[in-house]
Parts: C-alpha cells; structure tokens; sequence
C-alpha cells in the first residue's frame, strides 16, 4: 500500500509531484489558515509520513497521539516548533531544509541592516503621512557601515553569508560567537571567535543567526543590551524568541543601543499598534527571510526529497537526529 504524507499547508507544488511520481499518496492541507493543533493530530493519524511548517506545534502532546509516524520532515531549517527530544525518543527522524534559503535570509538580515542604519522605513512612513517638507541639513540623520564591526551570534550558513555581504560592501570587521569555532569563515572572513560578552561590547552590528533553543530563549534582554555599545544596531532574522521584546523597545527608547531591524517577532504575528513600527530606528518585516522563489521552492524539493531518501534508503538529505537513522 502506497505510504500516505500529510502536508500542512500549500507549499509549491514540486513537493506533492515529486512525492506522487513516487508513488506517495500525498493529502495538500487546502485552508488559508494553519491547521489547529487538534486537527493536525486528527490529520496526522491518519498518515505515514508529516511535512509540518514552523507554525505546527509537534509538542509532547503531538507525539503522545503520533507516535506511529516514520518520519517528519519540516518544511523550514529552524525546527523549534518540534520536540525533537522526544521525536528521537520515539525514535523519528525529523529533516529540515537548510542551505536553500541561506542567500534568501541573509538578504534580509542586510536589508535590514541598511534600512536601520539610514531609518530608511521611518523615512518612507514621513511620505505618506504629508509630513516631507523640505530637505533636513540635521534631522533623522544615519550611519554609515563602512569598515565597521559585524558581531554574528551563531555562525552557520546563513550567518556566513550575511559576513560575506557585510565584508564585501562595506569592509566590516567580523567577530562571532558560536558554540563550536568556524574555521571556514575564518579562513574567508578572517573572522575572530570572542566571548559573548565580548560580542556584545565589540560588535557595531550584533546580527542573530542562532536557533531558538533553551540557552537562546530571550537571551538578548535587558542587561545584554546593557552591555551593547549605545551605537550599536541589532538585528535578528532567527527566531523572535531570541531576544525579549519589551527590553528591546526600552532599549531604543533609553539609547542603551542606536537601532534595531527584525524579521522575527515574539509574538508572531506582530500587533499592528506595536511601538516598535513607529519608532525611527527601528525596521520590522513579517517573518519573510526565506520568502524568495528559488528558496521556497528548493524548501519544498528538499522537504519532499527528505522523505523520499528516507523511504527508499533509510537516510534523509537533512535530518536534525540522524542516530535514529538505521542507515546514518
Ligand atoms: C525557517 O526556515 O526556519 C524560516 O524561518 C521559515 O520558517
């Protein structure tokens, strides 16, 4: 019997044609609005194999109704919405989609980065209000980025890519902090390992690439941004849980730190009376780092490519636990 695959959004296509041309027997859940939390488990039931997206919580709950699944493969690199503890205690592998969005996300992270540094999004909102006058020889003025320093915390793919466009166009120095040393972008970059507290009393630009796990769980509050030099401008394209929103906003407000350009939100969706949309120095964009063609679709590829290795092999192009892989 042809194995049965649930997929929880509309994602492109290539997903379900490369899963039915192999035979799978593929179920496109069809709503506009993400599925609750009992109908993915009523829908999940009912399948082999799972392509959840970020917003499906695969929580303890999840799992104690889903045990039966042979595999999940997440439609998104960050996996942060599944206990993947106790996926590998049930022994399921979870994949993930990396690499084809790490371009796309870092875009973002260095739109951001120019947006802030020159209010651009302020300056725009000025336009449509009626309230651009006349030329400003002294109001709302920018920085400038030239040759200044790129903190990075986490520094993996998309992290890579967003040094190599800050050292490409403006000659910044890179400094990261990452568990683990990143020979690779030191070699490229000539990037410098530092202490986190090093991190944040260094960095011009302190950009976030991390995952959302326990030891990053609001991690940038109020003391860290304490520490950050009051010029500094902060950026996070990972995940909104990463850094605590109301000590963000009172550190604009205070000057404890210059600027602010976030893809990710906590919560998401963002209020549209949040502050922080109408605040100089700050750019808020709704969650939109892998939202390019080519990623999206590569995302779709590679979540549909998961579990087609998997069935035929036993390995998985990206797993987040490969040791409950028979084959790993
Ligand atoms: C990812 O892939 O993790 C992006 O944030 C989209 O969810």
């Amino acid at each position: 019997m042809a194995k049965k695959v649930l997929i929880t959004r509309i994602i492109p296509s290539i997903a379900s044609d490369s899963l039915r041309a192999e035979g799978f027997d593929v179920n496109v859940w069809e709503s506009e609005t993400p599925m609750t939390h009992q109908q993915l488990i009523g829908e999940a039931k009912k399948v082999d194999a799972l392509i959840p997206l970020g917003a499906n919580k695969l929580d303890k709950i999840f799992f104690s109704e889903c045990s039966h699944l042979d595999v999940i493969a997440q439609f998104a690199v960050g996996y942060d919405n599944i206990d993947v503890a106790e996926a590998t205690r049930l022994k399921i592998p979870v994949g993930n989609t990396p690499e084809v969005l790490s371009e796309a996300t870092a875009d973002i992270a260095f739109g951001l980065l120019i947006a802030v540094s020159r209010k651009m999004f302020f300056h725009h909102k000025l336009i449509e209000r009626g309230e651009w006058k006349q030329f400003e020889p002294l109001k709302n003025l920018g920085v400038q980025l030239t040759g200044k320093t790129l903190g990075i915390f986490g520094l993996g793919r998309i992290g890579m890519v967003m040094a190599q466009r800050c050292q490409g166009a403006y000659n910044m120095k890179v400094i990261y902090h990452s568990r683990n040393r990143n020979l690779e972008a030191e070699k490229l970059f000539n990037a410098t390992w530092v202490s986190f507290d090093e991190l944040l009393q260094q960095s011009d630009v302190l950009s976030v690439h991390s995952v959302l796990s326990n030891e990053t769980s609001g991690l940038f509050n109020k003391s860290v941004f304490a520490k950050m030099k009051k010029s500094a401008i902060f950026i996070n394209t990972s995940r909104g849980g990463v850094h605590n929103e109301e000590d963000l906003i009172e550190a604009l407000q205070t000057g404890a730190i210059w600027g602010a350009g976030l893809d990710v939100t906590n919560p998401e969706p963002m209020l549209s009376n949040n502050i922080l949309l109408t605040m100089p120095n700050a750019a808020v964009l709704p969650h939109i780092g892998s939202a390019t063609e080519e990623a999206r679709t590569g995302m779709a590829r590679i979540a549909a490519e998961n579990i087609i290795e998997f069935y035929k092999t036993g390995k998985m192009i990206y797993c987040v636990n490969p040791e409950v892989l028979k084959n790993n």
